[in-house]
């Protein structure tokens, strides 16, 4: 009878304890990317969920497919599950309006990587330093060609964006361009296409075929007649892949297009070991998580972090505070921003595959 106490007792205690501590009841996270035929949302799926994870959170994760009303759904589903945090890459930044009213007071939102508009639901933005992606791009085109020193050398571009429902596609395009206007303002770049708007450069949901089909077009119409193609700025790498192909396929000159790229999707770094594509601008995904993770947890905890977040951190990369530069139309939303860098085939090795972040397959790298 004693024993049956004491065993009673103890239980009583023992739930007590797990309710204080909050053990067993485990926060759950809700996290919601783009689509998974995007490679890169792929790494930062599987990255976000193994952080959350290894702190004892509990992950509900979605792909929405690149449709916009399944993402509305997946983003209802967790809002519904009454998840503690939500970590939302949206496909479109301005149609989550509606669906993120109802977060509003109730659930913290973290717009990852591509800004959420015309919300106060979003609480924070991780992403990295986007226009510096297209800074990037410029400046190698700029000291590849030694376009100071062009010497009456005149060279031909065209250019290939993103997706003009992200709100990053026009901000990589203003850092590449703006980096090269003064270059073809002095006639040393020339874009026989003319087409130097954001808008006609634009490439529907980031696809590469769209991105094949309108460099097929621009080859046929400007460069059928032998006329030499010298760089092809793609500001990321699906499309890089897409234009890739058009020039391998289509172009009648010899010489080797200078292509540029953004994210280091396998099939790219493979160009890039194979000479088919020159450059890609690499975003450390899995640091974008960890900084995710970090600021996450501060915000479940109650808390409202600044440029503390950093100072007090064991990140061994460069973050940076940003409350100036991102304004979602409900005002400036506070933001970390990680910083790009440039991947050749010279560091290839060095930056991407001794840091760890893939690992070398025959002679190609893969994604871990
Ligand atoms: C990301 C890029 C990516 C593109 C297409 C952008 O929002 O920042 O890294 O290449 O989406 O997935």
């Amino acid at each position: 009878m004693k024993s049956k106490k004491f065993v009673f007792m103890f239980a009583v205690t023992f739930v007590a304890c797990l309710l204080m501590t909050g053990i067993g009841f485990a926060k759950t996270v809700g996290i919601v990317m783009p689509t998974k035929s995007l490679e890169r949302w792929n790494r930062d799926g599987e990255y976000l969920k193994q952080q959350f994870e290894s702190r004892g959170y509990d992950v509900n994760i979605r792909y929405s497919d690149n449709k916009i009303d399944q993402q509305v759904k997946d983003i209802e589903g967790l809002i519904a599950n009454n998840v503690d945090l939500l970590v939302i890459a949206p496909i479109n930044g301005l149609a989550l309006t509606q669906v993120l009213q109802d977060a509003e007071d109730e659930i913290p939102v973290i717009a990852y990587d591509r800004l959420i508009m015309n919300t106060k639901a979003v609480r924070y933005y991780v992403s990295f330093d986007n226009y510096k992606v297209g800074v990037l791009q410029g400046e190698f085109i700029k000291k590849m060609f030694d376009l100071d020193n062009a010497d009456g050398k005149t060279f031909n571009i065209e250019f290939t964006a993103g997706d003009p429902a992200d709100n990053n596609a026009p901000v990589f395009f203003a850092g590449a361009f703006d980096t090269l206007k003064p270059y073809i303002d002095k006639g040393i770049l020339v874009v026989p296409s003319g087409q130097t708007e954001f808008q006609q450069v634009a490439t529907k949901a980031w696809d590469s075929a769209v991105a094949l089909e309108r460099m097929q077009n621009i080859l046929a119409s400007h460069y059928a007649d032998g006329r030499v193609l010298d760089i092809a700025l793609c500001n990321n790498d699906s499309t890089a892949l897409g234009v890739t192909k058009a020039i391998t396929d289509d172009y009648a000159g010899d010489n080797k297009v200078i292509i540029t790229g953004q994210d280091g999707d396998v099939a790219n770094l493979a160009n890039i070991i194979d000479g088919k594509q020159t450059m890609t601008v690499y975003k450390a995904v899995a640091n974008e998580a960890v900084v995710t993770l970090d600021l996450g947890v501060a915000i479940m905890d109650g808390k409202e972090p600044g440029e503390e977040l950093i100072k007090d951190s064991k990140w061994d990369f460069a973050c940076a505070f940003d409350t100036e530069s991102y304004n979602n139309g409900k005002g400036f939303v506070k933001s970390y921003l990680l910083t790009p860098l440039i991947v050749t085939q010279e560091n290839l090795q060095k930056e991407l595959v001794d840091t760890g972040y893939y690992y070398m397959d025959g002679k190609y790298p893969k994604a871990k």
